[in-house]
């Protein structure tokens, strides 16, 4: 029904742009959060090249709760302030990780992951979720993914309340 098919040479800059109009149309009009989320990381997996999990925790009372996402099962309860995405939630800041064996406390779902990005979903100024990607490539995440996954989360925000 939906045929997004990014190019594959494109430049990230053109990756991101679409991505993130996609991700506007696919969301526009639709209250409900999972499917949201849901949609929202099957575009993340359609637009975005050597991923090996993509997807959403929730902040539900004081933890991380995982939501929908593309990948292997992983951990279903983070705690505030463990792991990557621990640490991005507490903080309110993104989290970009060349290399996850370096990084302290790293929760491992996935023995392939290399390398992760996680980027707070922040809403009426608290954190609401987080946006996960990991790669099997180290260093595969640099500042261009890291602002369009930040305008990715920005721009879904109030599509994933609820
Ligand atoms: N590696 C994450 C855990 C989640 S999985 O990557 C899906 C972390 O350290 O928080």
């Amino acid at each position: 029904m939906y045929d997004f098919t990014p190019r594959a040479d494109a430049p990230k800059s053109e990756i991101y742009r679409d991505l993130n109009e996609a991700a506007a149309a696919l969301v526009a009009g639709e209250v409900d959060s999972v499917a949201n989320m849901a949609n929202i990381a099957a575009l993340i997996w359609q637009f975005l090249p050597d991923l090996n999990w993509a997807g959403f925790y929730r902040v539900v009372e004081d933890e991380l709760v995982l939501g929908p996402f593309i990948g292997k099962p992983a951990c279903i309860r983070i705690p505030f302030g463990r792991g990557v995405c621990g640490t991005a939630a507490q903080s309110g800041e993104t989290q970009l990780v060349a290399d996850v064996h370096a990084f302290p406390g790293h929760i491992a779902c996935d023995a392939a992951s290399a390398s992760e990005l996680v980027v707070p979903v922040i809403a009426e100024g608290r954190v609401i979720a987080v946006i996960d990607l990991d790669s099997p490539t180290k260093g595969r995440f640099d500042a261009e993914d890291q602002a369009g996954i930040e305008a990715l989360a920005a721009a879904i925000m109030g599509s994933i309340l609820g």
